[in-house]
């Protein structure tokens, strides 16, 4: 059976679960890929810190040399968060000849056209369905299954954190600092939970959805964007009464005059898909012109999810299938000629 050797960086919340699938379940990479995924490295800052999974000897190292200087380690998973050094390491390990799959949405949505020119100048891939809704497969639908369409809409929740922190409130009436704490004791919760409950984290992935499903170059500073942190409990309990419940919701919309994009606390009517997202799942609606609504629900964040989504792309990209979603990006980050159809 040929191998396929990879490397994390980075053994978090979402590294562990990526490695747990590899050492526990090599038997359904090989069942999709041909191949066994085989986990040769993990790279940790701190040798001694007590972790999340058991790794077998030789596999935990604190040098990054020990992947860039090793050509039998070609694909890594680069799941340290934020930008600095998550940013100088993803450049290293591209111009080392490693390819990428990453679940960091912050930096690819702040770096993004400097990160995928470079692994378009170095012809490796970048793959990044981690980053956005976590367990959902929304990046493979928008860019590959939904490629015949023009989407109209996408709107959802895509913060798992934020949408926790609201359902907790409004069904047990529980203190919003109690349930923020909850949410990073349940590993869903960026390092600073501040970019979940200010929006910046919704925010940074409809950036990234919006690029894919509208070719859209926008910064995720500049969509308008409000938190839950703003919120008043009484404005849940007022909201349920009047046949409500308040979701986070992040919206992007083709206009006439334009794409119109927004993160903001949205009153959703009682008994529609959206407001049914419960905890941390998140949701996405997306209307194409030819498929017509698609509706995608799931885990959007939590150790398990994340890693599935991780392992699907470190499978892809050891047979190759992530190229398509790169050149999608690459498409939209380069000189490329006017787009041509039979008829006008
Ligand atoms: P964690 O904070 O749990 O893990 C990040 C890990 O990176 C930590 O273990 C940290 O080490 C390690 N790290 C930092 N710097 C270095 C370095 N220089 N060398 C080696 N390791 C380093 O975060 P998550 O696992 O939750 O998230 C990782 C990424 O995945 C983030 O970008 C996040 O936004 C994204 N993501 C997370 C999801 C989730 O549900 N948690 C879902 C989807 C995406 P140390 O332990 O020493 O601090
Ligand atoms: N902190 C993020 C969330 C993790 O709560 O949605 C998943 O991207």
């Amino acid at each position: 059976m040929n191998k396929t050797n990879v490397a994390i960086v980075g053994l978090g919340t979402v590294g562990s679960g990526v490695a747990k699938l590899l050492l526990d379940h090599g038997d359904r990479t090989a069942r999709h890929a041909g191949r066994t995924m085989w986990l040769k490295k993990a790279v940790v800052r701190d040798l001694n810190k007590p972790r999340d999974v058991e790794l077998p000897d030789g596999v935990a190292t604190d040098n990054l040399a020990d992947v860039l200087d090793d050509p039998d380690i070609t694909v890594v998973a680069q799941l340290i968060g934020g930008l600095e050094p998550a940013r100088t390491i993803m450049l290293q390990l591209m111009e080392a000849g490693k390819d990428i799959v990453t679940a960091n949405k912050a930096l690819l949505a702040e770096h993004g056209p400097e990160l995928f020119s470079k692994a378009r100048e170095l012809g490796r891939s970048i793959a990044f369905e981690a980053a956005v809704a976590g367990g959902i497969p929304i990046v493979a639908n928008i860019s590959q299954c939904l490629s015949a369409n023009q989407i109209t809409t996408l709107e959802g929740i895509l913060n798992g954190t934020s949408n926790f922190i609201v359902s907790q409130m409004d069904r047990y009436g529980s203190a919003y600092d109690d349930v923020v704490r909850k949410a990073q004791e349940l590993g869903y919760a960026e390092a600073d939970p501040t970019m979940d409950v200010d929006g910046t984290d919704a925010a940074q992935k409809l950036a990234i959805l919006a690029h894919l499903a509208f070719g859209a170059t926008i910064h995720w500073s500049d969509i308008p964007r409000t938190g839950i942190d703003g919120l008043d409990p009484a404005d849940l309990r007022y909201s349920s009464e009047l046949g409500y419940r308040i979701k986070l919701v992040a919206t992007a919309h083709q206009a006439d005059d334009g794409l119109e994009l927004s993160v903001a606390p949205t009153l959703v009517p009682l008994g529609t898909p959206l407001a049914e997202v419960r905890d941390a799942f998140n949701a996405i609606r997306v209307v194409g012109d030819a498929v017509g609504p698609v509706f995608y629900h799931g885990l959007g964040a939590g150790q398990m999810p994340t890693a599935s989504a991780v392992v699907a792309d470190l499978i892809d990209t050891a047979v190759g299938r992530t190229k398509i979603t790169f050149q999608t990006l690459a498409y939209f980050t380069s000189d490329h000629p006017a787009r041509t159809k039979q008829r006008d």
